[in-house]
């Protein structure tokens, strides 16, 4: 996964809002009626997430990148948590703040960038990121700040993508952090759904011109024709 900049972010988020294709993906997905996502964790997957989230009986989670934040308010919903959202694109953000105001979930949405966020040191029991902790470069600036965020024996859970055949990125990032209970396990599941929803995507006429659309379609061309060099994985570790 190369790293990209919040420009081309809000550049991804404002055609996604101007898309009239946007919320088939999450259809395709299986998530909850009504849920946009932007990212390939299925709905199974987010339910594993919010009951990781109910074990760890937290109250201050943090979301790193966290997009529009629709998995966020659902993540609220389900589990009672305190979720403060971080994305460095301002357009996903913005979307985000304005589905607060139809919106009685307890959640807040900050502008940065998730390798040095403006928040206090140990203000979090659990960081949470779903399929955005792996752009940044280098990985160890994120699982730093991430252990510079959570209290002692708090938990990050993250899900995303590692290569086929060698040692997961993520482990060493985490280890140089100091982070132990590290687990970096497939999810061969949630794989099988993302690649339906990349199948799925490629099946629509795009008659229109849809930008978002038409980025979705490339990024599915490249993202099956390099399917077996990644893996989909579930990430759990805890700070020391
Ligand atoms: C694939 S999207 C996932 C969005 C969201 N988690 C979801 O499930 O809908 C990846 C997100 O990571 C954010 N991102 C990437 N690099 C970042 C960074 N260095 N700091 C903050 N956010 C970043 C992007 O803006 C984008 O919203």
């Amino acid at each position: 996964m190369p790293e990209l900049s919040a420009d081309y972010f809000d550049n991804w988020y404002s055609a996604a809002l101007a898309s009239a294709h946007d919320g088939e993906v999450s259809c395709f997905l299986g998530l909850p009626d009504g849920v946009r996502s932007n990212s390939s964790l299925p709905g199974r997957g987010l339910d594993e997430i919010a009951r990781l989230l109910q074990l760890s009986g937290s109250h201050d989670v943090i979301d790193l990148g966290c997009g529009r934040g629709q998995l966020r308010l659902e993540l609220v919903r389900r589990t009672g948590c305190d979720i403060t959202g971080v994305d460095f694109s301002s357009v996903a953000i913005t979307a985000a703040r304005e589905q607060l105001a139809d919106c009685s979930a307890n959640a807040r949405f900050v502008v940065g960038d998730m390798t040095q966020i403006g928040l206090a040191t140990d203000c979090a029991d659990v960081v949470v990121s779903i399929d955005a902790l792996y752009f940044p470069r280098p990985l160890s600036a994120v699982t730093e700040e991430c252990r510079r965020l959570l209290r002692p024996e708090g938990q990050l859970i993250a899900s995303g993508w590692e290569p086929t055949g060698r040692e997961p990125r993520m482990r060493t990032a985490l280890e140089s952090a100091g982070f132990a209970d590290i687990a970096i396990e497939d999810r061969p599941e949630w794989a099988a759904i993302e690649r339906y929803r990349w199948l799925r995507l490629l099946e629509i006429d795009n008659a229109d011109d849809d930008l978002a659309l038409a980025a979705d379609q490339a990024e599915a061309g490249k993202v099956l024709s390099e399917w077996q060099e990644r893996r989909r994985v579930l990430v759990t570790a805890t700070a020391p």
